[in-house]
């Protein structure tokens, strides 16, 4: 009995810090300040500490505790409750095992690279990047071949390098980014996309010229900013962009210079900056691609008939734990999409790992840049409105 109740302890207090883990995730995904953020934070991590020290506490008493103590009303609350969050836990690890199982698109080839051994005694490197495990200095390159329905015939085969997350900051070699625009000049798609926070310190903003500076697409390289550029100096992250030949998607939707002309591009840097792109100003039967900083806003983009939705943001959950998977990921869906490949209905949301973080420690969860090829679907003709219907309804 007195063994199954320390049991009971131990669940109840695990079960406990379910809800303050989703408050942490729930309350990163929303545009507060850095200042207000770090509160938050602070808050919760010592309420997580109160849980698990009152359960470590109690789980002691009663350990050495000579006699068999009747749990009061107030225990018996802990323990119910505590074990029923245990559930949620469950819940997410079932999820998150069945998300890693289904796999949306018909044919991935992956790469891994590393160049720990390199770089992590680099002059300038932090110590962490030498950590057993961490794989900050690796990298995963993907190759995906996606089935889009709406794709236009001519533009099947059209390819997009998606990169999100590079925090540029001080700590991290220069070399390994070097490496990484690289293989990212390697993939020569017809169009680069860049879903944000491109830097946490503003000096390091020299290193755009020669890094983006780098890429040229056929079709243009495309940007979105993020909340780390939001919090650091968007307004230079956004110049050193342009300056660099990019194009800034941020609440706007362009037409894309391909074969077909069926096909538009959006972007937004909602909720930290500017506004939804107006994609209303479009007619309906184009071939939509909709680049974010965070997925959160994929129901909205499942509203608006996207087809493509890259996002970046959370990281894949930068630390992965055994079978647990990934705990922490600032998106009110908490780590439901903290990084992979996924079918909303017609459309495909690839959020990216990224490539790098504010935290330079990375545990099961490597670096990433992907290549997209669109191919059509067979449901394109049944799903795809005809220019000449589409053309008709808005009166031309
Ligand atoms: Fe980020």
């Amino acid at each position: 009995m007195q063994i199954l109740l320390l049991a009971g302890w131990i669940m109840a207090t695990f079960g406990w810090l379910r809800p303050i883990v989703a408050a942490i995730n729930y309350l990163s995904a929303k545009p507060y300040s850095k200042r207000t953020l770090q509160w938050i934070h602070g808050v919760l991590f010592v309420c997580a500490g109160v849980v698990g020290l009152v359960g470590a506490a109690v789980f002691a008493i009663r350990l050495l505790s000579i006699e068999t103590l009747a749990p009061s009303i107030l225990e018996t609350g802990y323990l119910i409750c505590g074990v029923g969050l245990v559930g949620w836990w469950i819940a997410d690890v079932v999820e998150w095992q069945r998300a890693c199982r289904r796999s949306v698109d018909e044919e991935c080839h992956l790469q891994r690279l590393s160049w720990k051994t390199a770089l992590q005694h680099h002059p300038g490197a932090s110590r962490l990047l030498g950590l057993p495990g961490n794989e900050v200095l690796m990298l995963e390159v993907a190759q995906r071949i996606i089935r889009c329905e709406g794709l236009p015939e001519v533009s099947s085969g059209l390819s997009i390098a998606h990169f999100s997350d590079v925090h540029f900051r001080e700590g991290m070699p220069l070399e390994y980014f070097r490496a990484v625009f690289e293989e990212l000049g390697r993939l020569r798609p017809d169009l680069y996309i860049f879903t944000g926070d491109l830097h946490d310190d503003p000096d390091c903003l020299r290193w755009v010229p020669e890094l983006f500076g780098s890429l040229h697409a056929p079709l243009g390289c495309y940007f979105v900013l993020g909340n780390h550029d939001w919090q650091a100096d968007h307004v230079n992250a956004r110049i050193a962009l342009e300056d660099a030949g990019w194009i800034d998607l941020a609440g706007r939707v362009l037409p894309l210079r391909d074969p077909s002309g069926e096909i538009v591009i959006a972007g937004t840097e909602f909720p930290w900056m500017g506004d939804l792109p107006p994609f209303a100003s479009m007619p309906d039967n184009r071939f939509r691609i909709l680049a974010s900083h965070t997925p959160d806003l994929w129901r909205w983009a499942v509203d608006q008939h996207v087809h493509l939705m890259l996002a970046g943001h959370t990281h894949g959950g930068q630390c992965r734990l055994p079978i647990l998977g990934p705990v922490f990921a600032p998106s009110v869906d908490g780590v439901r999409y903290a990084g992979g490949l996924y079918k909303k209905n017609s459309m495909y949301l690839h959020v990216s790992r990224g490539i790098s973080g504010k935290d330079r420690l990375r545990f099961g969860c490597l670096p990433e840049i992907t290549r997209f090829v669109l191919k059509c679907s067979p449901r394109t003709e049944l799903t795809r409105p005809k220019a000449a219907e589409a053309s008709h309804e808005n009166g031309s």
